[in-house]
């Protein structure tokens, strides 16, 4: 072959593997160990017009490649790599498309050792996107899971309520009757106890004006008197009596307490109900007095509040456990105060306590269903948020304010009107699907 033709066919292969690489995607740049640019692909010249950054800086690809650090780590390792995000616009605006590319360096070498320097630059913002969609996927997917979990857990503490409300409901019931009758008959009672002591004490008074020849037919009746114990009886019976009626009265009321608590257990297709809240606070602080009363002073300070649309057996167990858990934070002695009044278009109903207060870092998590403090058996950590949830559903939302040491006020605002029945209607139906 003559030195032409091999000159020839050298050039056209030249020409063949730049056009190869002017047909790539990727830019590639060959450059003296410098960083002067001997060739640039195509590819490459128009990534070099674009405005490149690297961490947050613009600058010309120049400036962000062929520097003088980059280059000098280049040449001792032989390899670098580097990720630039490019621009067209040197002020992008909205919508303005960015690019991201991933940059590897390479030292040449040939026979006498390092030669040039290869840059090669590939578009990975497709990929990136890929990779940036699964992963927000994988956040939303994270966050779905929370929910589904916090659902699941209201519902079985949902569920582990209504058992108790259907319990305490059918308890009540059916002590209901017997304490009915008790509670007559011990009426009665005393009524006829008051009219035979009204007898008895005619015949003693004709007793005494009995002439004293009569007085030795009285004899018996002096030692059944005696033996009897008659003057103590007669003070001690009405006594007795109505002791057992104030007893009966109590446990009467505890019953009615129970089921108004438990809305004779209608919990779980409960219907909204114009209700006043007073009553509703009063029935279940009479539920967990026994819990309270060693340990806290309650302070009522009930202001005027209108009846509110509710489902008020949910809310009674949103008043339960913001109460049990002021008794829980007092360790010795405390106060709990339950404050209702309006403000606005809202109630607000504040349970606040002088209690150990709850930490900075736990005030974040409290509502999270499962966030407990307290020893096994004594706290299951859904208290709050179920309460959390059953407050939403009546559109109101709850406040937390504590300091530590000092004590912890809870406010709960409920809207004085619902948005609109149609909405209570679509979410018990829900609640009923669930
Ligand atoms: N009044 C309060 N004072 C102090 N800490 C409280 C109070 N109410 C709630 N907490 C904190 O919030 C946590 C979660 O409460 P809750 O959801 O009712 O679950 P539990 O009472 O079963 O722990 C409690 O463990 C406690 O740390
Ligand atoms: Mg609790």
């Amino acid at each position: 072959m003559s030195e032409s033709t091999a000159h020839a066919k050298e050039s056209a292969t030249q020409t063949m593997r730049t056009n190869a690489l002017d047909s790539l995607c990727d830019g590639v740049w060959i450059a003296e160990l410098n960083g002067d640019v001997l060739y640039r692909s195509a590819a490459a010249a128009i990534m070099e017009s674009m405005y490149w950054s690297r961490d947050g800086h613009v600058c010309t690809m120049a400036d962000a490649v062929f520097e003088s650090g980059v280059l000098s780590r280049l040449r001792v390792n032989g390899r670098e790599s580097g990720e630039y995000e490019l621009c067209g616009d040197l002020n992008p605006g909205e919508g303005a498309q960015f690019y991201t590319v991933e940059m590897q360096m390479q030292v040449l070498t040939g026979a006498v050792g390092a030669e040039a320097l290869s840059f090669h630059a590939r578009d990975v913002t497709r990929e990136w996107a890929k990779g940036k969609v699964v992963h927000d996927r994988h956040i939303e997917l994270g966050q779905v899971n929370a929910r589904i979990k916090a659902t699941q857990s209201q519902l079985l503490q949902s569920e582990k309520m209504a058992s108790i409300g259907q319990l305490a409901a059918g308890v009540a019931h059916e002590i209901n009757n017997p304490i009915g009758y008790v509670h007559s008959n011990l009426n009665t009672l005393q009524t006829y106890a008051h009219d035979l002591l009204s007898l008895l004490a005619g015949y003693e008074n004709i007793c005494q004006k009995l002439p004293s020849e009569y007085q030795h037919l009285l004899g018996s009746i002096q030692e059944i008197k005696a033996r009897a114990d008659y003057g103590y009886l007669q003070n001690d019976l009405p006594q007795l009596i109505e002791e057992s009626r104030e007893g009966i009265e109590r446990v009467k009321k505890i019953v009615m307490d129970l089921r108004d608590f438990s809305h004779a257990g209608e919990l779980e297709n409960e219907q909204w109900a114009e209700t006043d809240l007073h009553r509703g606070l009063q029935s279940t602080l009479n539920i967990v007095w026994n819990e309270l009363k060693y340990k806290a002073e309650v302070r009522e300070q009930f202001g005027d509040i209108p009846t509110i649309s509710c489902l008020p057996s949910q809310l009674n167990q949103v008043f339960l456990n913001l109460l049990v858990n002021a008794g829980h934070a007092i360790t010795e002695r405390g106060i709990i105060t339950i404050a209702t009044r309006q403000v606005d278009g809202e109630i607000c109903i504040s349970i606040a306590d002088t209690g150990q207060g709850i930490a900075p870092a736990n005030l974040l998590r409290i509502f999270d269903p499962f966030f407990t403090t307290k020893p096994i058996g004594k706290g299951t950590g859904l208290g709050l948020s179920l309460s959390y949830g059953i407050v939403q559903k009546h559109h109101g939302r709850i406040e937390v304010e504590s300091t530590v040491g000092v004590g912890t006020t809870f406010r709960v605002y409920l809207p004085l009107r619902q948005p609109s029945m149609t909405i209570h209607s679509i979410e018990t139906n829900n609640n009923l699907g669930a």
